[in-house]
């Protein structure tokens, strides 16, 4: 690429197939290649997990970075397995080896106790290499995305950076909020820590230190997964307390749905699946439905409703409800089947597995987390029920759209905006552009009476089949989201807007050979800052 070129740093703790425990891993790394396609020089700065470094090709040293919050971090630059997007990986095996592929918890689903160090140092890294670092190439954006990257903006206006920051709202639920004490190890000056009212550049949040509301009132652009998510976390309902921190920022919030890979999620080439199959040929996905039920031990029955379920089972995803709602369905529908793939909350999990042996043949369930599995069950199901109490964008209704199976999912989020809901009756109205089923409500009986629509339509071939056809048409791709995104770099670059916090003294400069504590920084930031106010 061409040394012009805009040249973005994404700053995440997933990326896929590196590092990945949900969406964010996805979305990460999609939209870096989809940016890259469009002449932007996107790299990404990843945690470097073990397992990340056991995927990564030709990983190289380029040095290293001195005493970030959690110590001294080795940088690597190494290139993805499955596309042309570099890889910066942040080396600190004290915090991010030996804990498998677990990114967050232990495996008793405890958050792991070094979390602060753990994403302080990656955001802290971040705003080194936003003011030069030997071997990378200074960004001009640096993109942060959740609350793991959420103090990058403000250490890199403290740091004097002069890239601009973007920060995406992923999930608002996870917030990363921590004892204020913590603060100096990260070097945020005390100033920084006061009551909201009296200073709006606070990122203290009812007594702790929030690396999202940092993210959110440091970042120069912010935006959510889609359009609905953005309006919704400005409302009680959704905005999980940060609703009013993000009101005085709404003016630099904006809504962008997420794209997906659609050379990965495509039925047509998918090796993974039993038979590809594409819009105009559904033939391969009757042989996908029955290797779906072969593998779940359910009745092979090629003209059973066969419904997925594949998500964290969690309560965002409502996993607890609909563990309510089955027994219903199955009951009221003696040909109705349903596969689970997911894991989560041990409760919900075991709820599943009894409910499995209460309803052979019906219920096939499979507790982990497995990637090809994934793709067998988007392309061998009719239906996908996709519950969620909130949700920002979700993929796995895109995915299934992809694959032909009709998304049952809750109106809420993305998913409002990425599936049109079928009229009241398949059969009477006429079905136009819809592409699924969506439904109001958080109760058992809401989710099995938008069951009871779709199995309904599912009784009508035709309709069915025009659904089908929709869903698959629909473009998912990221060629839309990553021309806005590319819009609202530009607009950024070419724009002006002075740092809020004022740089230290060193403002550009390479980072200094001499080996400076955490706290001697802490200090000489805290002069700078009293000296500008
Ligand atoms: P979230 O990030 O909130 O979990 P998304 O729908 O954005 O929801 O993304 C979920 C991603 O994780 C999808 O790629 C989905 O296929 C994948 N996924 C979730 N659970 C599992 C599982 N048990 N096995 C394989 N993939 C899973
Ligand atoms: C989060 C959200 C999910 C979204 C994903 C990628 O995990 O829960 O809705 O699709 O991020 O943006």
């Amino acid at each position: 690429m061409s040394h012009n070129v805009l040249n973005v740093l994404m700053v995440a703790a997933e990326a896929a197939p590196l590092a990945k425990s949900g969406g964010l891993g996805d979305m990460v790394s999609s939209q870096s290649m989809a940016l890259r396609r469009r002449g932007v020089d996107a790299s990404i700065l990843l945690p470097g997990y073990e397992c990340a470094f056991e995927r990564v090709i030709a990983p190289t040293p380029l040095g290293y970075i001195r005493d970030l919050p959690g110590g001294d971090a080795r940088l690597w630059r190494a290139a993805m397995p499955d596309s042309d997007v570099p890889v910066l990986l942040l080396q600190m095996d004290h915090l991010f080896a030996g804990r498998g592929s677990r990114l967050y918890q232990d495996e008793d689903g405890r958050d792991y106790i070094d979390n602060f160090a753990r994403f302080a140092s990656l955001s802290a890294a971040a705003a080194r290499i936003a003011i030069g670092v030997r071997g990378v190439k200074r960004p001009r954006i640096v993109h942060a995305h959740d609350w793991h990257a959420g103090l990058t903006p403000l250490l890199m206006k403290l740091a004097g950076a002069s890239a601009r920051s973007v920060f995406t709202i992923h999930n608002l639920a996870f917030q990363g909020n921590y004892p204020l004490g913590l603060a100096p190890y990260a070097g945020i000056p005390s100033e920084l820590l006061a009551p909201a009212p009296r200073e709006p550049r606070s990122i203290e949040f009812y007594d702790t230190l929030s690396f999202m509301k940092s993210a959110i009132v440091h970042a120069d652009a912010l935006n959510a997964v889609s359009e609905r998510y953005a309006r919704e976390i400005l409302t009680p309902q959704f905005g999980n307390r940060m609703e009013g921190v993000l009101a005085a920022h709404a003016h630099k919030l904006t809504g962008i749905v997420n794209g997906i890979d659609d050379a990965l999620w495509n039925p047509q080439t998918d090796t993974l699946i039993a038979h590809p199959y594409g819009p105009d040929d559904l033939v391969g996905k009757h042989a996908c439905k029955k290797a779906l039920q072969q593998s779940y031990g359910l009745h092979i029955d090629p003209f059973a409703p066969l419904v997925a379920i594949g998500s964290r089972l969690s309560t965002q995803k409502l996993a607890d409800v609909v563990c309510e709602a089955l027994p219903a369905a199955l009951a009221r529908w003696p040909r109705v089947q349903f596969a689970v793939l997911g894991q989560g909350d041990a409760a919900i999990e075991d709820s599943l597995r009894k409910l499995a042996a209460e309803w052979p043949g019906r219920l096939g369930v499979h507790i982990g987390y497995d990637e090809t599995r994934a793709h067998r069950l988007h392309a061998g199901a009719d239906i996908l029920l996709h519950a969620s109490r909130f949700e920002p964008c979700g993929l796995t209704q895109l995915y299934a759209m992809r694959y032909g199976t009709i998304p049952v999912a809750s109106r809420v989020g993305g998913l409002a905006d990425t599936i049109a809901d079928c009229p009241p009756s398949a059969v009477t109205h006429p079905i136009g552009h819809a592409t699924g089923f969506l439904f109001d409500g958080e109760r058992a009986s809401d989710i099995f009476h938008a069951l009871g629509r779709a199995f309904d339509a599912f009784a009508h071939p035709q309709a069915w089949r025009v659904l089908q056809r929709n869903a698959m048409q629909r473009d998912s791709s990221w060629d839309a989201p990553a021309a806005r995104y590319h819009d609202l770099y530009r607009a950024l670059v070419g724009g002006q807007s002075a740092p809020v916090v004022r740089a230290p003294r060193h403002a550009n400069a390479a980072p200094p050979a001499r080996r400076t504590s955490t706290a001697q920084r802490h200090r000489r930031t805290l002069a700078d800052v009293r000296r500008s106010a």
